[in-house]
């Protein structure tokens, strides 16, 4: 049976133009209602430590108003982990983060920090959240993950959104060799960043996909024709998707 391939709207960027002039509007739960409306599956925020766009309350109130499952992204950090520990969403996925970053610029070094990590991953797990790391398609990250004993890993397709000319498919073979490893090793296999309607096509042929989130470019379409329609038009591009099977 073809799979359905599932959908997370990252709604930073609803939160980032309400920051820009700190007024309450655009509402955030709407949004959420909006992309609920339009098949999404769940809803992605990044709590991230500067606050530059999502707040603490925005979290709070999500997770008790939205009927979709919301995805918290954040890094292992003390206090956020404690703030995930209190709000309980029904996912986190871990991502690096830098201040002066414009977004999540690269994947995670599970290798470089891993007894850390392992001390997050289980806390996070023993209060009932489903755990998922956001990591380069390469497979000692990979091998990492699993020895780390994540469920899912979220596959960081940035590389692959800005490659041009012969960088693109080699990028693509990249993020199919990592998606590979990942069932392989019997992982989840999640991905995002950078995906946009130009490029959705191209994401499609990756095999074992579960979920893709998606924020920046569905929140300019948005701009233009509002964002339940550029939700739909997303899902319904989502629906080409073969799954596994070749
Ligand atoms: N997944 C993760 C882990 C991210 O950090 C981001 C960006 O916040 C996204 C997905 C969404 O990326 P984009 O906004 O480029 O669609």
């Amino acid at each position: 049976m073809k799979p359905r391939l599932k959908l997370g709207v990252n709604i930073d960027h609803v939160a980032t133009i309400r920051q820009a002039r700190g007024t309450d509007y655009p509402d955030l739960l709407a949004a959420a209602h909006c992309c609920e409306a339009a098949g999404a599956d769940g809803i992605t925020i990044h709590l991230r430590e500067d606050r530059r766009h999502i707040q603490d309350a925005d979290v709070w109130r999500l997770r008790r108003e939205c009927r979709l499952p919301i995805n918290l992204e954040m890094a292992n950090a003390p206090a956020i982990v404690r703030m995930a520990l209190r709000v309980k969403p029904a996912e986190v996925c871990l991502v690096p983060e830098r201040r002066q970053e414009l977004t999540t610029e690269g994947g995670l070094d599970v290798l470089g920090q891993f007894q850390s990590m392992q001390r997050t991953v289980a806390r996070l797990r023993d209060a009932g959240i489903a755990v998922s790391i956001f990591i380069a398609p390469d497979a000692a990250q990979l091998a990492a993950a699993a020895r780390l004993g994540v469920p899912v890993v979220e596959l960081h397709t940035g590389a692959f959104a800005n490659a041009r000319g012969a960088a693109l498919p080699r990028e693509l073979r990249r993020l199919q060799r990592a998606a590979d490893c990942a069932h392989d090793l019997g992982l989840q296999v999640n991905a995002g960043h950078g995906i946009s309607y130009a490029n959705i096509a191209d994401v499609l042929q990756l095999r074992w996909l579960d979920t893709l989130n998606i924020g920046h470019s569905i929140v300019a379409r948005a701009l233009f024709c509002g964002l339940t329609r550029a939700v739909r038009e997303m899902r319904t591009a989502l629906r080409a998707y073969r799954g596994g099977a070749r």
